[in-house]
């Protein structure tokens, strides 16, 4: 079963998270971040459940002109079930709901797998953009 996202799920999704390979925790991810996230972006992210238990996530938020699509991920045994693509599909209809029609999503260069998930949904990479960061803290892991 698809569904919102809570921040009731937020044990079993940072589990999911933390077995899923390519996917880099951080501070940014606490319990009270994650509970912000969801408030301020309400229903643009989602889990799929089997049996009650979380097999896939995504989260998802918008700066009111563009969409961003983060930590995406299904669980190793379920994969190739077409559940990514759902979690995909459903983030984009709901930015279309709110008048957005593009979404941004950033991806590690080695991940070529999820680029190539991505590619066959139609995404397109950007290559002639750089991702620049700044970090105000002296914590590396914020
Ligand atoms: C990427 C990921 C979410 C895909 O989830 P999934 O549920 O296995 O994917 P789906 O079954 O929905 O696949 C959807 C489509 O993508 C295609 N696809 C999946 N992996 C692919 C790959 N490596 N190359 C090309 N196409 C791929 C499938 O063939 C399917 O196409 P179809 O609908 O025509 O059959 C999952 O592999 C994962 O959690 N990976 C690790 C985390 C990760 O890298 N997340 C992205 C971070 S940005």
């Amino acid at each position: 079963m698809l569904r919102e996202m809570l921040i009731s799920d937020y044990d079993q999704v940072m589990a999911l998270w933390g077995n899923t390979e390519s996917m880099s925790l951080r501070g940014a991810d606490s319990r009270d971040n994650i509970a912000l996230y969801l408030k301020k972006n309400p229903g643009l992210s989602f889990v799929v459940e089997k049996q009650g238990l979380v097999v896939g996530a995504v989260l998802a938020g918008t700066d009111g002109r563009r969409g961003y699509l983060q930590h995406l991920a299904v669980s190793v045994s379920s994969r190739g079930e077409g559940l990514g693509k759902q979690l995909v599909n459903t983030v984009i209809a709901a930015f279309a709901e709110q008048g957005i029609a593009k979404t941004h999503l950033f991806v590690h260069s080695d991940n070529k797998a999820a680029q190539g998930f991505y590619e066959s949904m139609g995404w397109f990479p950007r290559d002639e953009v750089r991702m620049f960061s700044f970090n105000s803290s002296s914590e590396l892991n914020v």
